[in-house]
């Protein structure tokens, strides 16, 4: 099938590579005319696990194309998706004017009935508003269907998720899309294809991110209270994810969430109830908690070190998770961007994520690994669990510091392991 996506994000690219992996004929768009360049060389501008390969093999086929023009998108494609950002407003509520200019854009160019796809994540009735406004601004009076299709991938396994989804979802204002859709998501042999209204599927997406992070922060206060008590946060959510009702998931605790989705996901959650009359104050708890989980770790950081100015700190791991480049609201950012404030002397790596880093954290100093990062340090922090700190020498380690403190903010590591190679060692919940 004939399918294009605006927007080469994140989102954007991976599935517009995934869709012709399993045989469309695909066309990615993106405003940016960098980006586009970029794809067109035969580089990425974002590191995904397989993705590069995966972009080579279907652009040489011949089944995957780049263009910053949306009229020629438009002209390709039945299925139209929109995947452009969503990103927060001050109040928190969500910046739409990327999606309408999608929307008008496409209205401009629309010659043939098409169905126009979103795949960012949106507030409800944002499907109806785009709808409208194709109407409005549909200059050749082209047939159109409006469809919302949520993206439940996770960046580091976007791949695998896009392969292999344990549920798609399509919300539709009238059946007649639905079909086109099963046609193209059929080589995915997903179990769970569910159609729904378009307003109730605009809302899973929201419930489920916002799900998701009350259970992290469920961990995170747990692991509070753990501290405390002298109990063990890994035991007391190991013993609870055997629990089918519960499950392990997600169940982690750790310098709190961050990323692309969660923070801004959960704020939009808030305000959209709050539009509709509904004050979710649970969502505001788990804001609140997230908040402190990060906090926690800057104050285990000064509780050891007293004076912050002048130390130097190690920071190891910058991404908001492991294999990703992507640092946006990552929690390591954040607290490094603190430390930097408070005139600590800042070090740093990341397997992936260094390149985009540099360019907010300019006063640091990174290192090529680990061991060159902990030189001279008074604290190393294990921000991301990326699997090569996991194997590190320990000893090594330790050699290299100036005090060797560890904090660990991702349960990395042994206390044992780290208290026989002499290190001071702090983490979450134990
Ligand atoms: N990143 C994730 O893990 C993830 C997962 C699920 C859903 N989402 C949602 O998907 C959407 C996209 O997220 P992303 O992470 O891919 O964002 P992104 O910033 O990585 O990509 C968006 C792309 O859209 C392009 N763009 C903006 N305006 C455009 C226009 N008018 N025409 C063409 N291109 C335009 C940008 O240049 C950019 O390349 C968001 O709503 C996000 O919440 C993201």
């Amino acid at each position: 099938m004939k399918v294009t996506l605006v927007g080469s994000g994140y989102v954007g690219l991976v599935t517009g590579a995934c869709f012709a992996e399993k045989g469309h004929d695909v066309v990615c768009v993106d405003n940016d005319a960098k980006k586009i360049a970029i794809l067109q060389s035969g580089r990425l501008p974002i590191y995904e696990p397989g993705l590069e390969e995966m972009v080579k093999r279907n652009t040489a086929a011949g089944r995957l194309r780049f263009t910053s023009s949306t009229a020629e998108g438009v002209e390709h494609g039945q299925m139209v998706f929109i995947a452009v950002p969503t990103p927060p407003l001050d109040d928190g509520s969500v910046d739409l004017s990327f999606i309408e200019a999608v929307a008008r854009a496409i209205a401009d160019s629309l010659k043939k009935y098409t169905v126009i796809v979103d795949k960012s994540t949106v507030p409800v009735k944002t499907g109806e508003k785009v709808a409208e406004t194709i109407r409005r601004y549909n200059k050749h009076k082209a047939d159109f269907d409006v469809v919302s299709n949520p993206e439940f991938l996770r960046e580091g396994s976007a791949i695998e998720d896009l392969m292999n989804p344990d549920r798609i979802v399509i919300g539709v204002m009238s059946p007649r899309p639905a079909p086109l859709l099963r046609e193209l998501y059929a080589p995915f042999a997903c179990p769970n294809f569910i159609v729904t209204d378009i307003n109730s599927a605009e809302l899973i997406k929201h419930a489920s991110n916002s799900f998701l992070a009350l259970k992290i922060s469920y961990a995170n206060a747990l692991a509070e209270i753990c501290e405390k008590s002298g109990a063990n946060i890994e035991e007391v959510v190991n013993g609870m994810g055997f629990d089918k009702r519960i499950g392990r998931a997600f169940l982690n605790a750790g310098p709190g969430y961050g990323g692309s989705c969660f923070p801004k996901d959960i704020a939009a959650f808030i305000k959209i109830a709050d539009q509709l009359g509904c004050d979710f104050r649970l969502l505001r708890e788990v804001q609140k908690i997230n908040a402190s989980a990060l906090d926690r770790c800057y104050q285990k950081l000064r509780q050891e070190l007293w004076v912050l100015k002048g130390k130097t700190v190690g920071i190891l791991g910058l991404a908001f998770k492991p294999n990703t480049d992507d640092i946006r609201q990552s929690p390591a950012i954040s607290l490094a961007s603190r430390l930097l404030a408070e005139g600590v002397r800042l070090r740093a790596y990341d397997p992936k994520a260094m390149e985009k880093a540099r360019e907010v954290l300019r006063e640091a100093i990174f290192g090529s690994n680990p061991y060159e990062v902990a030189e001279g340090c008074d604290a190393l922090l294990f921000m991301t669990e990326w699997d090569e700190f996991r194997g590190l020498d320990l000893a090594r380690l330790r050699a290299a510091m100036l005090h060797p403190f560890v904090l660990d903010a991702r349960n990395l590591f042994d206390p044992a392991a780290m208290a026989s190679a002499g290190i001071r060692y702090r983490s979450v919940g134990r």
